[in-house]
């Protein structure tokens, strides 16, 4: 019986154990977690999501008040098109997180960076060719492409020294908008250098509807790994999603799999950037406490525990201090949904908006409690305290028991003294 370390991720004469853990925003992925498994050999993830408030945090910046101090004026305003990021600004945060990583980095994996199209940031191109430019600068050595279709973002690096250089790769949920991808940067003459098919069971934003239980990792994984074999693409296939135990994962490994991306069992690890209360909310979780619904503003449904505090809040949007979801006309679906309930309730001293949720706030609060499918089976993979807590793991063990466990086995960690 095979396990997953009996495979290796092949970039040319870089070999990796194959197992990436998948960018969690916000800086839920952190460079912690992104350095202990590229110390353990595989590939971690930053998250570029909302780089300037992660800074702030981690690195004493002062972003966030500076762009708060300028747009104070237009706090009362519903129509938030004024407000702008500063691209210095930007460039900075992504340059500070990036390169302090990179320079911290130790062992045999690398550190890739997972950029998010759909954070449009009040003027999409400008500010998406800035974060993937200073994340080459600063020598992150991949970069995902998530969370939108990313038809332009090749094309907005391709200038960059670093562009036929550092590994640049694509999440898919479908071959259609793999062909779609693969069609639009032709003429650009640079295949990426992975593909991360995501399916219906991830964590965060999913790229399928409401009917996303009508559909199957596996098959969507072995429909895009014939084409590509028909085609002649020897590109490497990354399928996420629902892998929860090392045996799931070999599966995949089996079926022609370059590697694993997994994320949700990393959320019970010290080293991910949820405080730990919210850790054991994770815990408790049971299978109807996980819902999907169509609260983010960018209108792809996301997958959340349901007693996530973001979850019916009416707190007045935050665009001054962050905006990261403004569109390319400085709207956003949560300022709609608020000035309807502040139409409908104009004495109201705190609102209830169900219909979106303020989702730069309240995942920077960590108030929006995203998660796989699966985030109930993480009680099965820890030991319970005597309190009834449940011990957070390290990201060693959970890397190591996805790399060498067989049988859908999953390791306890050793009971804490
Ligand atoms: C807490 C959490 C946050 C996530 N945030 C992002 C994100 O910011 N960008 C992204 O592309 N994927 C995000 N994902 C998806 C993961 O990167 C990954 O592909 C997926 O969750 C893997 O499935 P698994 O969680 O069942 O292992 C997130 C997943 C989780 C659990």
């Amino acid at each position: 019986m095979k396990c997953v370390d009996d495979f290796r991720l092949k970039f040319g004469k870089h070999e990796l154990v194959p197992i990436m853990i998948g960018g969690m925003g916000v800086d839920i992925s952190t460079a912690k977690l992104a350095l202990e498994i590229a110390r353990l050999g595989g590939v971690g993830h930053l998250s570029d999501a909302m780089l300037p408030t992660v800074t702030d945090r981690l690195y004493k910046t002062k972003f966030v008040k500076e762009k708060t101090k300028q747009y104070k004026f237009n706090v009362e305003n519903s129509d938030k098109s004024v407000v702008q990021f500063d691209l210095g600004h930007i460039a900075e945060a992504t340059r500070v997180h990036v390169s302090r990583a990179m320079e911290a980095k130790r062992g045999p994996g690398m550190i890739f960076v997972n950029c998010m199209e759909k954070l449009t940031m009040n003027a999409p191109r400008e500010t998406l060719r800035v974060r993937l430019h200073e994340a080459l600068s600063a020598g992150i050595e991949g970069i995902t492409l998530s969370a939108g279709l990313h038809l332009g973002s090749f094309g907005l690096m391709e200038d960059h020294p670093r562009f036929r250089d550092a590994k640049l790769g694509i999440i898919v949920s479908s071959l259609r908008a793999l062909q779609l991808f693969l069609r639009k940067n032709a003429k650009l003459n640079r295949l990426p250098d992975f593909i991360v098919v995501e399916g219906p069971l991830a964590g965060g934003h999913l790229g399928f509807g409401m009917d996303w239980a009508n559909y199957d990792l596996m098959e969507i994984f072995k429909e895009i790994h014939a084409h590509l074999q028909a085609e002649k693409l020897d590109i490497p296939l990354i399928p996420a999603g629902g892998i929860f135990t090392g045996s799931d994962g070999t599966a995949f490994m089996e079926a022609g799999a370059a590697a694993i991306q997994v994320a949700t069992r990393f959320t019970a690890t010290h080293e991910c950037g949820l405080p730990e209360k919210v850790v054991q909310e994770y815990f408790k979780a049971s299978e109807a406490d996980v819902e999907v619904n169509t609260i983010s503003p960018t209108g792809y449904p996301m997958r959340m525990l349901r007693n996530s505090p973001a979850i019916g809040s009416g707190i007045r949007p935050n665009c001054e201090a962050y905006g990261y979801l403004l569109d390319a006309t400085g709207n956003c679906a949560y300022i709609n949904a608020y000035n309807e309930q502040v139409a409908l309730h104009p004495n109201a001293k705190k609102l209830v908006v169900m219909d979106k949720t303020c989702l730069c706030t309240h995942m920077r609060n960590f108030d929006c409690w995203t998660c796989g499918q699966y985030t109930y089976r993480l009680k099965d993979t820890t030991n319970r305290r005597a309190d009834g807590t449940y011990q957070t793991l390290t990201a060693e063990h959970v890397f190591k028991d996805y790399q060498f466990s067989k049988d859908n086995k999953i390791a306890l960690p050793p009971v804490e003294k």
